[in-house]
């Protein structure tokens, strides 16, 4: 048929498909999540929520003790594997994600709890700068380097979550620093999502939660400082390293959800 003529048009109208385009089709293989700070706390809940529902989960952290800890505890057979890695390290973050596009391949979801607040609480008048380099280089350093390795293993429409938390919006005094860290990581969020685009990047902002890095924060005020904090909240408790777990699948699994901060902090920032 020459290109000038219209094909007919058919008398019979096509059969309307009783599921909406719009709904993906089921995809039966297994979701590939890599998770920087795997082996404690926020990381740790969400390889462990992951591993429930499916997932092929890579946990990375510095401490190969802390990982092995943290593969016994989630046992999740040949579905979990951990990478000892430091997020501050450019040859690290590069050796990982090869290592990880060589033994999985292809990635959906890469998660960054990472974070080394040793110290990061100080008053500026007698603030310590490498305690302030050791949280920027772990959680704002480490979000650029992960992003530059971990994007070109991504599938499109997969995902980048960064943690920010309450102290960019509810600052208190002491906290200067790592509010700053917080807020520029929300910056940063906004920025790659356009370019790093189809992939999405978000970033969750905890509350407080009840994980080891409260030990390095306050020691053995640890409890005090929760139970008080607890009594202010709207939701009257502290967070659970699960609640944050639910929130990043949240985050990972919307493929509508890009360039935002999801708050999940109990309502803190009103009070
Ligand atoms: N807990 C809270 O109340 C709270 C509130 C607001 C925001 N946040 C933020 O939420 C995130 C998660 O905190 P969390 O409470 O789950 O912390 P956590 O229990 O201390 O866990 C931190 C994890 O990151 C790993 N890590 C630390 N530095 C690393 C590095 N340079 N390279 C690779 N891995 C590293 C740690 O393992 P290794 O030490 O073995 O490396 C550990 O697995 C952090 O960004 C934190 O600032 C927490």
């Amino acid at each position: 048929m020459p290109a000038s003529v219209p094909a007919p048009v058919s008398a019979v109208p096509a059969p309307v498909s009783p599921v909406s385009a719009s709904v993906p089709a089921p995809d039966t293989t297994p979701e590939r999540i890599v998770i920087v700070g795997g082996s404690s706390g926020m990381g740790l809940a969400l390889a462990e929520s992951a591993l429930a529902g499916g997932a092929d989960v890579t946990i990375v952290g510095r401490s190969p003790e802390r990982l092995a800890e943290a593969e016994r505890q989630l046992g999740g057979g040949d579905r979990l594997r951990a990478v000892a890695a430091d997020i501050t390290s450019e040859p690290d973050t590069e050796r990982l994600f090869k290592t990880v596009g060589e033994t999985v391949g292809a990635i959906d979801h890469v998660v960054l709890t990472a974070a080394d607040a040793t110290g990061a609480y100080q008053p500026i008048t007698s603030f310590d700068l490498e305690a302030g380099r050791r949280l920027v280089d772990s959680k704002l350093f480490g979000a650029v380097l992960l992003a530059k390795y971990a994007a070109p293993h991504l599938t499109s429409g997969g995902s980048i979550t960064f943690t920010s938390g309450i102290a960019a919006y509810r600052p208190a005094p002491g906290g200067s620093m790592v509010a700053a860290v917080n807020g520029a990581l929300a910056s940063l969020t906004y920025a790659l999502a356009l370019e790093l685009a189809p992939i999405r990047v978000n970033a969750l902002s905890p509350g407080w939660v009840d994980t080891p890095i409260w030990d390095t924060i306050a020691g053995d005020g640890k409890q005090a400082r929760l139970d008080a904090m607890a009594q202010r909240l709207p939701v009257g408790r502290i967070g659970t390293p699960h609640d944050i777990a639910e929130a990043l699948l949240a985050l990972m699994h919307n493929r509508f959800i890009t360039a935002t901060v999801l708050h999940a902090d109990g309502g803190h920032r009103l009070v």
